[in-house]
């Protein structure tokens, strides 16, 4: 073999390989899986699918031809029994959850009781939670998903947008179509600003069309009943006005006010031994959100418990004495586990405008 036929041989061998990998590509694109699941959420839309098929027969002639992208997203429904709180859980709001109920709940449930006086009544599409991180706005919605006994999809717009690039269009519409099929049922948004801000030339022009896409869609559910969006952000004031229209129904989730907060910290310590005021740690805790104050109490108790450990378990070579199986009994919290996991600076507020030592 001359020199020329070996390089022909070698560039025919180098077409070869690169046409199959080609077509590979293109079939699998086109015929598999669009998508790049992990395991785990292929794992998940399978037990999804399994448990609607217990849960609800008569969908069975629609679960079995979901679109690949309707099935990517079932690895975002939550079912009831993976949710572990309910309304009782939360702590001094009382209004919203009786407001919820009322507006989301029954309109799903009941959708006759809200046609009788003609459209006047008509139930809301969109429902918007927002105030301050950390006030519960994830936990009414989880609690509104176990409580509804709807469907409930829970997708964040950042996953839509940054994991399927490219294909956020067709997952899009994907999550109407297959809430629609789901019926009745909740499409959460969460962190819903992350996607909604508001339109400016700077926007990329793929995010612009997947928006007009969603209130496309969103508008079209009007026809189509017992589907709502539920979104929830920290910023409201970055959603795009015509976003905001779309969520006529609105509940600000503000810092817990002194009464709220007695109501979280009921809540919290109901099954702990306390042996303080709890008036006087709601007054210590004054600008807390709900989820500062289940942080404080969780320290506080890792406080008292590090110190049952250094006095009765550990000797003074810090090693462990004894062995396991004996009985302990911990001491109940003190207000001072609680102002031991305070940051200092509240501390000395406290400090200088209170007669703590
Ligand atoms: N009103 C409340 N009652 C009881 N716990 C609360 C309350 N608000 C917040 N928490 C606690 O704080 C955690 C975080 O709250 P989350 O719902 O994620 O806040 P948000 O979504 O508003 O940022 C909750 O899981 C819960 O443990
Ligand atoms: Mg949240």
């Amino acid at each position: 073999m001359n020199k020329s036929e070996a390089f022909k041989l070698i560039s025919e061998c180098v077409l070869l390989s690169t046409a199959s990998f080609s077509v590979y590509y293109l079939l699998s694109t086109f015929l598999g899986d669009p998508s790049h699941r992990t395991t785990d959420e292929r794992d998940r839309t399978s037990k999804h699918l399994a448990s609607l098929r217990n849960r609800s027969p008569e969908l069975k002639k629609v679960l079995s031809s979901l679109s690949n992208y309707e099935k990517i997203l079932l690895a975002y429904l939550v079912t009831p029994d993976d949710i572990n709180v309910s309304f009782t859980d939360i702590g001094g709001l009382d209004e919203v959850v009786n407001d919820l109920r009322e507006s989301v709940i029954l309109p799903l449930v009941y959708p006759e009781l809200f046609t009788q006086y003609g459209s006047l009544l008509a139930a809301p599409k969109g429902v918007l939670l927002y105030g301050p991180p950390g006030c519960g706005k994830t936990m009414l919605a989880k609690a509104l998903a176990k409580e509804s006994r709807s469907n409930f999809i829970s997708i964040r717009m950042s996953t839509i947008m940054d994991k399927w690039f490219g294909e956020s269009n067709k997952l899009v519409d994907a999550l109407f179509s297959l809430a629609k099929k789901l019926q009745p049922c909740i499409i959460f948004i969460d962190e819903i600003d992350s996607f909604l801000r508001e339109r400016s030339s700077t926007d990329h022009e793929v995010t612009a069309t997947l928006k007009a896409e969603f209130m496309t869609l969103w508008d079209g559910l009007v026809s189509s009943g017992r589907v709502l969006v539920l979104g929830a952000t920290n910023r409201p004031g970055d959603i795009d006005s015509a976003f905001l229209r779309r969520m006529p129904k609105r509940f600000s989730i503000s810092l817990p006010n002194a009464e709220q907060r007695t109501k979280i910290l009921d809540k919290l310590l109901n099954d702990v031994d306390v042996e303080c005021d709890v008036q006087e740690l709601v007054d210590i805790t004054e600008g807390m959100s709900g989820s500062d104050l289940k942080e404080l109490c969780r320290n506080a108790a890792v406080n008292s418990t590090r110190e049952y450990i250094r006095r009765h378990l550990i000797d003074v070579n810090g090693d462990l004495v004894g062995g396991g199986g004996r009985k302990i009994t911990m001491r109940a919290l003190e207000l001072k586990d609680f102002i031991d996991s305070m940051e200092p600076d509240r501390v000395m507020k406290l400090k200088l405008t209170t007669d703590l030592d």
